[in-house]
C-alpha cells in the first residue's frame, strides 16, 4: 500500500503558510492540518483555566494539554478549531493566545502529546501539515518539506493587515516587537526549536504571489520520483 502524503510546511509565524498550506491541501486533495491551531488551542485552554505568563511551573499546562480535546473540523464555511466541542476559531487568533501559544509549546509534555495527535491524524489520512517542526520531528521521513519564510518586516505588516480585517487592528511596531519575540523563543527553546535540515526546499515568500508559492511546491510535490 502506498503510504498516505504528507507534505511538511514549517517556517516562523506571517510567513504565509497558512494560505499555501490550505491551498496546496485543496489541490493535493489531502487534509490542512494546523497544528499551529492545536498550540493555541492549549494556550487558550491554559490562559482559561487561570495559569498567567510567564509559565514557570510546566507542570499545570502539561495536564491541561492531556485533558483538552482539540479539534480541526473542515466545514464549507472554512475550518474552525473545536476545543472541547466549543469552536474557539476566532478567540485562538487573539494577539494574547499568540502568547500563550508559544509559551505552551516550549513545554515538552505538551509538545509529545500535541506531535503524536498530529502523528495520528497525518498516518490516517495524509494531509499538508503546517508549523514549525514538521519535517524535523512529526515527519521527518517525508520527501515533501517546505521552508517558507520571509523577512520580520513583511511579515509583521502582513500580520497587521490580517488583524485590521478582522477588526482587530494592532500598532505595527507592537506587532513587529511581538513578532520578533516569537521568532526568538521558538527558534532558542530547546525542545524542537524552529530550524531546518537540508531536505528543505526553502521558499523566500517576500517577492511571491500566494498562487506563486503553491504552484511552486505543487511543481516539486508532483514531480516524476519526487
Ligand atoms: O503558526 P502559529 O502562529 O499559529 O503557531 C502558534 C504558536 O505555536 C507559535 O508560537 C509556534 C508554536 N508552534 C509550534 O511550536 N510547533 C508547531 N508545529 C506549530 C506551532
Amino acid at each position: 500500500m502506498t503510504p498516505p502524503l504528507i507534505v511538511a510546511i514549517d517556517g516562523p509565524s506571517g510567513a504565509g503558510k497558512s494560505t499555501a498550506a490550505r491551498a496546496l491541501a485543496a489541490r493535493l486533495g489531502v487534509p490542512y492540518i494546523d497544528t499551529g491551531a492545536m498550540y493555541r488551542a492549549v494556550g487558550l485552554a491554559a490562559r482559561e483555566r487561570g495559569l498567567r505568563l510567564p509559565i514557570s511551573d510546566p507542570e499545570p499546562a502539561a495536564d491541561v494539554a492531556q485533558s483538552v480535546t482539540v479539534e480541526l473540523i473542515a466545514t464549507s464555511g472554512g475550518d474552525r478549531v473545536l476545543l472541547d466541542g466549543r469552536d474557539v476559531t476566532e478567540l485562538i487568533r487573539e494577539p494574547e493566545i499568540s502568547l500563550y501559544a508559544s509559551a505552551v509549546s516550549a513545554i515538552p509534555a505538551v509538545r509529545r502529546r500535541l506531535v503524536s495527535e498530529q502523528q495520528r491524524l497525518g498516518r490516517a489520512r495524509g494531509g499538508v501539515l503546517e508549523g514549525r517542526d514538521i519535517g524535523t520531528r512529526v515527519f521527518p521521513e517525508t520527501p515533501h518539506k517546505f521552508f517558507l519564510t520571509a523577512p520580520p518586516e513583511v511579515r509583521a505588516s502582513r500580520r497587521a493587515s490580517e488583524l485590521a480585517l478582522r477588526g482587530t487592528p494592532q500598532p505595527y511596531p507592537e506587532v513587529l516587537a511581538e513578532m520578533e519575540k516569537r521568532d526568538s523563543d521558538d527558534s532558542s527553546r530547546e525542545d524542537s526549536p524552529l530550524t531546518l535540515d537540508g531536505r528543505y526546499v526553502v521558499i523566500d515568500t517576500q517577492a511571491l504571489t500566494p498562487q506563486g508559492v503553491v504552484a511552486e511546491m505543487e511543481r516539486r510535490v508532483l514531480r516524476p520520483g519526487g
